[in-house]
């Protein structure tokens, strides 16, 4: 993918944005956009094991009049005037995939200047659905707001506050050398610290962060799995871990990318004892 700055710049400043101004966006970054949703400068490791993913602007004028005067989103989301809504054929990694994709929308959109909010929970599917012809073989695991923005409002703010939105796990609860046991060293991986920083201060639903990394002692290869949350308020998000892991692995690959560090995406299961809550989902591999 091309940015126009650094992505490690991009991913410090993508922010969840829920206040926007009542405006469209202009002629320029509206056909970046198109160009941006035909897919074709995006590439998730995930591709191959999932079925189509295809995405669309959406803008709130074209609502049904009767639906337009709230769209739904449950009022987090104020002002917004467009919306990329996309929908996965249902499949293997489906989730995994589309949060892979979606995020590197977001983060172009990011470098547009233009604010968004992941929203996989706080939205009507059905709305939704009717606007992007949702068909029975296929879901929408989330949408955006996209636009310019206002100053957030008092809502906005409580709702971070309570999110704890700008907080996040610190390196030892995420990252692992050899076991899960041993907290990986930070001054040890080289450029490699700066990729797994671009993956601890990613967005998740319910700001969660289930992605757990172990990496071999000997060797650049970086396993990742996801956390299932047991707590009251953590299994609310369980159903987003595998689009948060997407997430993840985008930030690694674009960040590894931007570094010029070459690797591998595979699939291995490696035999590795882990508590029970950890689910495997993908290795990288250093070439
Ligand atoms: C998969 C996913 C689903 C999300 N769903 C919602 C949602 O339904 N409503 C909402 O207000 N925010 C939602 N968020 C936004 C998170 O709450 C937000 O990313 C997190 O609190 C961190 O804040 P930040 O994005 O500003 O860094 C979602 C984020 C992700 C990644």
């Amino acid at each position: 993918m091309q940015f126009s700055k650094s992505i490690v710049e991009i991913i410090k400043e993508r922010t969840s944005w829920r206040t926007y101004l009542n405006k469209l966006i202009e002629n320029e970054p509206r056909s970046q956009i198109d160009k941006l949703l035909k897919l074709e400068d995006i590439e998730s490791p995930f591709k191959n094991l999932s079925g189509r993913s295809r995405f669309q602007l959406i803008s709130v004028p074209e609502f049904d009049p009767e639906e337009n005067i709230k769209i739904g989103t449950y009022g987090m989301i104020k002002g917004a005037q467009e919306f990329i809504a996309g929908a996965t054929e249902k499949s293997k990694y489906d989730l995994e995939n589309y949060g892979y994709i979606f995020e590197a929308v977001i983060l172009a959109a990011t470098d547009m200047n233009l604010k968004t909010c992941w929203l996989g929970g706080t939205f009507k599917r059905s709305q939704f659905s009717k606007m992007i012809q949702l068909k029975d073989n296929e879901i929408i695991p989330a949408i955006t707001p996209i636009g310019y923005p206002a100053t957030r409002r008092l809502k906005e703010r409580f709702i971070r506050s309570i999110a704890k939105a700008k907080v996040r796990k610190s390196w030892n609860e995420l990252f692992y050398s050899g076991d899960f046991n041993t907290p990986i060293n930070q001054e040890s991986i080289g450029e490699y610290k700066t990729i797994l920083e671009m993956v601890r201060i990613g967005p998740s639903a319910g700001n969660n962060q289930p992605w757990r990394i172990l990496k071999d002692v000997n060797r650049d290869m970086f396993h990742f799995f996801v956390k299932y949350s047991d707590s009251k308020r953590g299994s609310i998000y369980n159903k987003f871990v595998r689009v948060d892991i997407g997430i993840a692995v985008c930030h690694f690959d674009l960040t590894a990318n931007e570094l010029g560090l070459k690797g591998r995406w595979e699939f291995i299961n490696p035999d590795i004892i882990k508590p029970e809550s950890l689910k495997y989902v993908i290795s990288w591999n250093a070439t």
